[in-house]
């Protein structure tokens, strides 16, 4: 199906000046790609200027919490180019959460449509600095405007995308989250959907006011080993091992963390996917056994930790990235921005 371009799309990008000062997600581009579904059947896609939704206020998105997202980057290629990071993957993981939520999913087809026509169109947004990408958001949610408990009929699925620096520029201070959970096992914690990172956020309030940055949560099944942080994976470093939790059901499959242990595995690491006690954990930093410990995603890249918090003390890392964070970072980065030669065939330029 071919895609409507709105000529008024075209002349708010024509007319739009981007802010020298990014941040990660502060700044949206003036335009976006949607679709609408109605019985199973999607409509057209259409990329229009960006604009507040209109939405029922008993649009079942609003009550039951039907909807679930993607993040993905594309990247300014040394040719000047623009070039998209594994799309595929995307579209896959979001074809899975709205499985999870009984929606009907975004063909690939259109999914990739979507995020392809914004990244194309919004091609002058995309910074040229390392570490900058366009932030490209896609979201589906269940419209319908009633209020049994029942899979919405009709679906809207947008892309937005916002012109960004990374996530967490590294340095981050955890805190070991024994309270609450995020994600119950069976539940939803391998879906990317919204209330995962809602049930984030009183955790991400509380450590704040301590001084920390990031919740790392546990299982919520055993409640002793390690599961990921709220919007990133979780890697410890010992020796020339990388340990990062399994993927158990209660944890998102990063599509970061898939291709750094893809790298990892190339460079000569030996990469466990399994449980991590988090007192071992604790033990193993404290000893300087582990010498590392870093998060990844696709918002924040590869970014290193340089304390665990806990209520029995403080366990410190070193507050520059360690070297294995830093190489793993870089031969990422390196694909991903084309300077290095992509054998893996991650990149689709557009
Ligand atoms: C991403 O890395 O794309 C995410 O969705 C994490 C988000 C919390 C910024």
């Amino acid at each position: 199906m071919s895609i409507y371009i709105d000529p008024d799309a075209v002349s708010r990008l024509r007319q739009y000046e981007m802010p020298g000062k990014l941040g990660f997600g502060r700044v949206i581009a003036p335009v976006m790609f949607r679709a609408v579904c109605q019985d199973g059947c999607w409509s057209r896609g259409e990329l229009v200027p960006y604009t507040a939704l209109s939405l029922d206020p008993a649009a079942k998105v609003l009550h039951y919490g039907q909807s679930c997202f993607e993040g993905l980057k594309a990247y300014r290629t040394p040719d000047d180019e623009v070039a998209l990071f594994r799309p595929e993957k995307n579209a896959a993981r979001m074809a899975y959460s709205a499985k999870r939520l009984c929606m009907s999913p975004v063909p690939e087809s259109l999914f990739l449509d979507g995020v392809r026509t914004v990244a194309l169109y919004c091609a002058n947004l995309v910074p040229a600095n390392s570490g900058e990408s366009l932030y490209l958001r896609p979201f589906l949610m269940g419209t319908q405007a009633d209020l049994t408990v029942s899979a919405s009929a009709s679906y809207m699925f947008y892309v937005i995308a916002s012109p960004s620096e990374a996530y967490h520029a590294g340095n981050m201070r955890l805190w070991v989250e024994r309270d609450d959970t995020r994600a119950a096992v069976g539940g939803t914690g391998d879906a990317k959907v919204g209330g995962n990172y809602a049930a984030s956020l009183l955790s991400t309030g509380r450590l704040r006011e301590r001084g920390y940055d990031q919740s790392l949560w546990l299982n919520p099944a055993n409640r002793s080993s390690v599961d990921e942080l709220s919007g990133m994976n979780f890697f410890a470093v010992m020796g020339e091992v990388l340990y990062t939790p399994a993927l158990n059901g209660s944890i998102l499959e990063g599509v970061t963390r898939a291709s750094l242990i893809e790298l990892a595995r190339d460079r000569g690491y030996q990469v466990v996917e399994g449980e991590i006690h988090i007192n071992e954990l604790l033990k193993q930093v404290a000893s300087g056994v582990c010498s590392e410990a870093f998060a990844c995603g696709t918002a924040a890249i590869v970014s290193s930790i340089s304390v665990i918090g806990d209520a029995g003390g403080s366990y410190r890392l070193s507050k520059a990235p360690g070297p294995v964070a830093q190489s793993l970072r870089q031969a990422l980065l390196d694909i991903q921005e084309g300077r290095a030669e992509d054998r893996y065939g991650w990149m689709q330029l557009l």
